[in-house]
């Protein structure tokens, strides 16, 4: 089945248990997990996508590694604790392969808000949507996205819809809600 790389994937919209992307690729992305690890997967074209947004990074002088990307249902299932910044299985993006965590060695790795403040967290927020993504779950419309904000996570959805959303500053969750008596093709 060929990728939807605008799917909408959510607690009322999850994915089956059974789905796992089509291809999951490790392309050599800077990551904080040794070779071999799953969750330096991610779908090949959003894998190709965020190589060329650390290099673009990088070259400007930023060092964004790769924290997690692709968990399958079980590895969600594992994870799952019931706190809200851990998704139910099924409900996570990271199971499209199209998700990716990211951070920087000035906040040691780790995925927290300080990111935003980061010179790496504020290129990221600003440039992201250039290569197809968007910072999925932003400050201020977290009874939307019903996630808390994430500014280390992003979402391949295409740069067409990338530039809309950030132009509008729509959620994916108000973009569906928009388009769902119309064509998406349409708007797209
Ligand atoms: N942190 C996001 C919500 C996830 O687990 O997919
Ligand atoms: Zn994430």
């Amino acid at each position: 089945m060929k990728t939807d790389y605008i799917r909408l994937i959510n607690k009322e919209h999850p994915l089956p248990e059974s789905y796992v992307p089509e291809r999951l690729v490790d392309i050599g992305l800077p990551f904080d997990a040794l070779p071999g690890d799953p969750k330096r997967l991610l779908e090949e074209t959003a894998a190709q996508a965020a190589l060329s947004l650390i290099n673009r990074a990088r070259l400007e002088g930023l060092s964004l590694y790769g924290i997690s990307g692709y968990r399958s249902y079980q590895r969600q299932q594992e994870l799952y604790t019931g706190s809200p910044y851990v998704a139910a299985p099924g409900t996570s993006e990271h199971q499209s392969g199209l998700a990716l965590d990211l951070s920087c060695p000035e906040i040691h790795m780790e995925l927290e808000e300080g990111f935003a403040q980061t010179r790496e967290g504020i290129w990221l927020s600003q440039h992201a949507p250039l290569y197809g993504f968007i910072l999925r779950y932003p400050k201020n419309k977290e009874h939307i996205t019903r996630v808390p904000y994430e500014p280390w996570h992003i979402r391949y959805v295409t740069k067409p819809l990338a530039s809309c959303l950030s132009l509008t500053g729509m959620t994916l969750e108000e973009y569906y809600a928009m388009i769902i008596c119309g064509d998406r093709a349409q708007i797209l």
